[in-house]
């Protein structure tokens, strides 16, 4: 078992995001009435900090609150042990009864490596990215697929143009859309946004692992998985219930992004999933009429933070009218200009982070062989 609280290895953030991250981890141990774990479980949310006190919610039946009088003590008592004051409330609500255990990760036999494309906040083109390195991997010869897992901002469907419902196979299991030689699978797929955005953390951890599990992937060599923005509860329980291989953090270059991109860092960090490069979105603006440079968020912010807390920078892409256009009409620039000034850069990242990650396997385990090679021909890097 390894120790669940190393001392972070890059830069710090603030104590009240280490203390927690720590108490969520603390929390997750716990044992539920039935002996399975707290964390996964889905009934865990809400841990903040206000003013000195730190606490958490718990969610339950209505008719399990006395079952679980035993864990709301232990909690507490766990999250006195960090902070001066601390308070566990145990909520019924309606989405208590429903939930679904998933204290393992669902294994997903096909599957040779899942990779978390996550930031800190939403807004700085971690779907973009997610896409567009999909489509990079892609063009490596590797089978890609994508599972949007932004349950409240579903936008896989826009960026590939997707419409109509995924069937169901034989098996029960969900068939993955295809769209540009990738399989898909969004939220924004299979219910209404209107509907999932009251959603709590529990349902969406639950749903999210559920999309993961259900979904017949078939054989991949890469699946990405667009993350919900932040690092809360659903995020943690996403990186802690998933078998990943590691995260991609996308950062736009500016200070305000760059925290919270190290926020996105350190979860991981914590919960041992490796991280396997920084992208630096919007990272200048390179003006369609006069054709001169302007960095609007700054310049190199995300490189500097990668070199800082030696972590591998996949590379940067600028900010232009043409990716977005693209994107919103469900173009994504590398399916149709690989050869672009666009497709070339993310060629170039998807070719850093696959030797990445294959070295990360020869190095550290035994893992499937990719359909196809990696060819160095086909990454030109910048
Ligand atoms: N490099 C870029 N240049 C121009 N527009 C971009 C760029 N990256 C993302 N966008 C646009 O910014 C908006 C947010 O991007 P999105 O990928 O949805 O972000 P997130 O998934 O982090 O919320 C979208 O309209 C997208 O087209
Ligand atoms: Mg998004």
């Amino acid at each position: 078992m390894t120790d669940p609280n190393p001392p972070f290895s890059g830069q710090p953030g603030t104590g009240a995001d280490d203390l927690l991250v720590r108490a969520r981890l603390v929390l997750n141990k716990l044992c539920l009435p039935d002996g399975s774990a707290l964390g996964g479980s889905g009934r865990l949310s809400g841990v903040v900090m206000t003013g000195e006190r730190l606490s958490a919610t718990i969610a339950i039946a209505p008719d399990e609150a006395s079952d679980f009088a035993d864990l709301r003590a232990q909690a507490e008592a766990a999250l006195r042990a960090l902070s001066a004051g601390a308070l566990v409330v145990l909520t019924a609500d309606r989405g208590a009864p429903q939930l679904k255990p998933a204290s393992k990760p669902p294994v997903l036999p096909g599957v040779g490596h899942v990779i978390a494309v996550a930031s800190g906040k939403g807004g700085v083109g971690k779907s973009t990215t997610c896409v567009n390195l999909a489509l990079g991997l892609r063009s490596l010869g590797l089978t890609v697929g994508i599972l949007d897992a932004d349950i409240h901002g579903p936008s896989l469907p826009t960026l590939l143009g997707l419409h109509g419902r995924p069937r169901v196979g034989p098996d029960r299991k969900l068939i993955p859309m295809q769209a540009f030689g990738l399989k898909a699978m969004s939220m924004g797929l299979l219910v209404d946004v209107e509907t999932a955005m009251v959603w709590r953390g529990p349902m969406v951890m639950s749903a999210i692992t559920q999309m993961i599990a259900d979904v017949d992937w078939g054989q991949l060599d890469v699946l990405l998985v667009d993350m919900p923005p932040g690092t809360g509860d659903a995020q943690l329980a996403i990186a802690q219930g998933t078998p990943l291989a590691g995260a991609v953090i996308v950062s736009t270059p500016q200070d305000l992004a760059l925290i919270d991109a190290r926020r996105g860092i350190q979860m991981f960090r914590k919960v041992n999933v490796p991280i396997l490069g920084i992208v630096e979105n919007m990272a200048h603006f390179l003006c369609p009429d006069c054709g001169a440079r302007h960095d609007i968020f700054g310049s190199g912010g995300a490189q500097a933070e990668a070199v800082r807390l030696g972590v591998p920078y996949l590379g940067a892409v600028p900010l232009t009218m043409d990716l977005r256009a693209a994107s919103d009409a469900g173009r994504p620039v590398v399916a149709h200009a690989p050869d672009g000034d666009l497709g070339r850069i993310y060629v170039s990242m998807a070719t850093a982070l696959w030797s990445g990650l294959s070295t990360n396997d020869r190095a550290a385990r035994n893992v499937s062989t990719p359909s196809q090679p990696l060819t160095k021909s086909q990454g030109k890097p910048t």
